[in-house]
Protein backbone atom coordinates (compact mmCIF):
# COMPACT_ATOMS: atom_id res chain seq x y z
CA UNK A 1 0.00 0.00 0.00
CA UNK A 2 1.60 3.14 -0.95
CA UNK A 3 1.28 5.95 1.43
CA UNK A 4 -0.47 9.49 0.62
CA UNK A 5 1.87 11.87 -0.56
CA UNK A 6 1.29 14.64 1.63
CA UNK A 7 3.23 17.80 0.39
CA UNK A 8 3.05 20.56 3.14
CA UNK A 9 4.53 24.31 3.39
CA UNK A 10 7.64 24.16 5.77
CA UNK A 11 7.69 26.10 8.62
CA UNK A 12 10.12 28.64 8.20
CA UNK A 13 8.06 29.47 4.92
CA UNK A 14 5.07 29.97 6.49
CA UNK A 15 6.58 32.23 9.33
CA UNK A 16 8.41 34.09 7.23
CA UNK A 17 5.14 34.36 4.63
CA UNK A 18 2.96 35.51 8.06
CA UNK A 19 5.52 38.10 9.46
CA UNK A 20 4.93 40.05 5.61
CA UNK A 21 2.08 41.91 5.30
CA UNK A 22 0.83 41.73 8.40
CA UNK A 23 -1.54 44.50 8.00
CA UNK A 24 -3.66 41.97 5.86
CA UNK A 25 -4.84 40.24 9.12
CA UNK A 26 -6.51 37.14 9.02
CA UNK A 27 -5.80 37.24 5.01
CA UNK A 28 -2.48 35.58 4.10
CA UNK A 29 -0.99 34.76 1.44
CA UNK A 30 -2.24 31.26 1.21
CA UNK A 31 -5.39 32.41 0.88
CA UNK A 32 -6.48 31.49 -3.23
CA UNK A 33 -10.21 33.20 -2.85
CA UNK A 34 -10.65 36.38 -5.34
CA UNK A 35 -11.00 38.39 -2.62
CA UNK A 36 -12.71 41.01 -4.25
CA UNK A 37 -15.14 38.46 -5.89
CA UNK A 38 -16.12 37.22 -2.05
CA UNK A 39 -16.84 40.74 -0.84
CA UNK A 40 -18.73 41.83 -3.12
CA UNK A 41 -21.16 37.85 -3.25
CA UNK A 42 -20.77 38.16 0.99
CA UNK A 43 -22.04 42.28 0.85
CA UNK A 44 -25.29 41.07 -1.45
CA UNK A 45 -25.73 38.32 0.80
CA UNK A 46 -25.77 40.76 3.89
CA UNK A 47 -28.66 42.82 2.33
CA UNK A 48 -30.23 39.48 1.55
CA UNK A 49 -30.25 38.86 5.22
CA UNK A 50 -31.11 42.77 6.11
CA UNK A 51 -34.01 42.86 3.98
CA UNK A 52 -35.50 39.39 5.40
CA UNK A 53 -34.77 40.96 9.02
CA UNK A 54 -37.01 43.84 7.95
CA UNK A 55 -39.50 41.59 5.87
CA UNK A 56 -39.77 38.88 8.71
CA UNK A 57 -40.58 41.69 11.70
CA UNK A 58 -43.10 43.75 9.10
CA UNK A 59 -44.92 40.15 9.01
CA UNK A 60 -44.45 39.74 12.78
CA UNK A 61 -45.94 43.19 13.68
CA UNK A 62 -48.59 42.31 11.08
CA UNK A 63 -49.49 39.00 12.57
CA UNK A 64 -49.65 40.25 15.87
CA UNK A 65 -52.30 42.75 14.96
CA UNK A 66 -54.60 40.04 13.67
CA UNK A 67 -53.69 37.87 16.83
CA UNK A 68 -51.91 34.86 14.79
CA UNK A 69 -49.21 34.32 17.96
CA UNK A 70 -47.62 31.46 16.91
CA UNK A 71 -47.48 32.41 13.66
CA UNK A 72 -46.40 35.74 15.06
CA UNK A 73 -43.68 34.26 17.05
CA UNK A 74 -42.43 31.71 14.17
CA UNK A 75 -41.75 35.18 12.60
CA UNK A 76 -39.89 36.75 14.74
CA UNK A 77 -37.71 33.95 15.47
CA UNK A 78 -36.98 33.87 12.03
CA UNK A 79 -36.69 37.97 12.13
CA UNK A 80 -33.82 37.40 15.01
CA UNK A 81 -32.12 34.38 13.38
CA UNK A 82 -31.82 36.67 9.81
CA UNK A 83 -29.84 39.01 11.99
CA UNK A 84 -27.65 36.53 13.13
CA UNK A 85 -26.93 35.64 9.83
CA UNK A 86 -26.51 39.47 8.63
CA UNK A 87 -23.90 39.46 11.60
CA UNK A 88 -22.16 36.25 10.84
CA UNK A 89 -21.31 37.52 7.62
CA UNK A 90 -20.41 41.39 8.50
CA UNK A 91 -17.87 40.14 10.43
CA UNK A 92 -16.24 37.55 8.08
CA UNK A 93 -16.30 40.59 5.42
CA UNK A 94 -14.13 42.65 8.08
CA UNK A 95 -12.02 39.76 8.35
CA UNK A 96 -11.23 39.66 4.89
CA UNK A 97 -10.10 43.01 5.22
CA UNK A 98 -13.38 44.88 3.59
CA UNK A 99 -16.54 46.94 4.79
CA UNK A 100 -19.93 45.65 5.55
CA UNK A 101 -22.21 47.81 3.03
CA UNK A 102 -25.64 48.70 5.35
CA UNK A 103 -26.60 51.82 3.41
CA UNK A 104 -30.27 51.53 3.22
CA UNK A 105 -29.39 53.21 -0.50
CA UNK A 106 -30.06 50.00 -2.84
CA UNK A 107 -30.31 47.81 -0.22
CA UNK A 108 -32.96 45.84 -1.61
CA UNK A 109 -31.45 45.75 -5.39
CA UNK A 110 -28.37 44.56 -3.93
CA UNK A 111 -30.08 41.78 -1.72
CA UNK A 112 -31.37 38.50 -3.76
CA UNK A 113 -34.46 38.16 -2.18
CA UNK A 114 -37.39 40.67 -2.00
CA UNK A 115 -38.97 42.56 0.54
CA UNK A 116 -42.87 41.57 0.03
CA UNK A 117 -45.51 42.70 2.71
CA UNK A 118 -48.31 40.19 1.52
CA UNK A 119 -51.79 41.08 2.60
CA UNK A 120 -52.87 38.39 4.71
CA UNK A 121 -51.12 35.26 6.55
CA UNK A 122 -50.85 33.07 3.45
CA UNK A 123 -49.18 35.41 1.27
CA UNK A 124 -46.81 36.43 4.29
CA UNK A 125 -45.96 32.98 4.44
CA UNK A 126 -45.81 32.63 1.01
CA UNK A 127 -43.43 35.44 0.12
CA UNK A 128 -41.38 33.99 2.81
CA UNK A 129 -41.31 30.82 1.76
CA UNK A 130 -40.31 32.11 -1.68
CA UNK A 131 -37.19 34.36 -0.02
CA UNK A 132 -35.96 31.26 1.86
CA UNK A 133 -36.13 29.46 -1.58
CA UNK A 134 -34.04 32.11 -3.23
CA UNK A 135 -31.43 32.25 -0.34
CA UNK A 136 -31.07 28.62 -0.60
CA UNK A 137 -30.64 28.43 -4.51
CA UNK A 138 -28.41 31.19 -3.95
CA UNK A 139 -26.06 30.44 -1.08
CA UNK A 140 -25.69 26.40 -2.53
CA UNK A 141 -24.22 28.61 -5.64
CA UNK A 142 -21.75 30.81 -3.83
CA UNK A 143 -20.76 27.58 -1.47
CA UNK A 144 -20.12 25.68 -4.88
CA UNK A 145 -17.95 28.53 -5.95
CA UNK A 146 -15.81 29.43 -3.23
CA UNK A 147 -14.79 25.36 -3.02
CA UNK A 148 -11.45 24.61 -1.43
CA UNK A 149 -10.26 28.33 -1.57
CA UNK A 150 -12.34 30.03 1.37
CA UNK A 151 -12.95 27.40 3.62
CA UNK A 152 -13.94 29.76 6.61
CA UNK A 153 -16.45 31.86 4.37
CA UNK A 154 -18.01 28.36 2.88
CA UNK A 155 -18.58 26.85 6.35
CA UNK A 156 -20.46 30.14 7.72
CA UNK A 157 -22.33 29.67 4.62
CA UNK A 158 -23.10 26.28 4.60
CA UNK A 159 -24.31 26.80 8.34
CA UNK A 160 -26.61 29.88 6.99
CA UNK A 161 -27.49 27.96 4.45
CA UNK A 162 -28.65 24.49 7.01
CA UNK A 163 -30.19 27.55 8.98
CA UNK A 164 -32.80 28.51 6.00
CA UNK A 165 -33.65 25.50 5.09
CA UNK A 166 -35.32 24.74 8.27
CA UNK A 167 -36.85 28.29 8.24
CA UNK A 168 -38.52 26.88 4.56
CA UNK A 169 -39.35 23.73 6.46
CA UNK A 170 -41.13 25.76 9.08
CA UNK A 171 -42.62 28.10 6.82
CA UNK A 172 -44.10 24.91 4.33
CA UNK A 173 -45.81 23.33 7.80
CA UNK A 174 -47.29 26.81 8.54
CA UNK A 175 -49.27 26.47 5.21
CA UNK A 176 -49.94 22.89 5.96
CA UNK A 177 -51.06 23.74 8.82
CA UNK A 178 -53.22 26.39 7.69
CA UNK A 179 -55.54 23.68 5.16
CA UNK A 180 -52.99 25.14 2.05
CA UNK A 181 -51.35 21.50 1.42
CA UNK A 182 -52.42 20.58 -1.94
CA UNK A 183 -54.38 23.28 -3.18
CA UNK A 184 -52.31 25.19 -6.10
CA UNK A 185 -49.69 27.66 -4.91
CA UNK A 186 -50.44 31.06 -5.72
CA UNK A 187 -48.87 32.65 -8.93
CA UNK A 188 -45.90 33.88 -7.48
CA UNK A 189 -44.95 30.75 -5.15
CA UNK A 190 -45.43 28.98 -8.54
CA UNK A 191 -43.14 31.31 -10.67
CA UNK A 192 -40.12 30.84 -7.97
CA UNK A 193 -41.01 27.09 -8.02
CA UNK A 194 -40.62 27.45 -11.97
CA UNK A 195 -37.42 29.30 -11.90
CA UNK A 196 -35.94 27.06 -9.30
FE1 LIG B 1 -30.67 34.11 6.82
FE1 LIG C 1 -34.15 32.34 6.52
Amino acid sequence: MSAKNASFTDVETIRKRARMHMEAGAVTEGYSADRATVLKVLNETLATEIVCVLRYKRHYYMASGIHAKSIAAEFLEHANEEQGHADQIATRIVQLGGAPDLSPDGLSSRAHSEYSEGSDLVQMIEEDLVAERIAIDTYREIIQYLGNDDPTTRRMLETILASEEEHAEDLSTMLQQLGKKGEPPSEKLRASRAKL
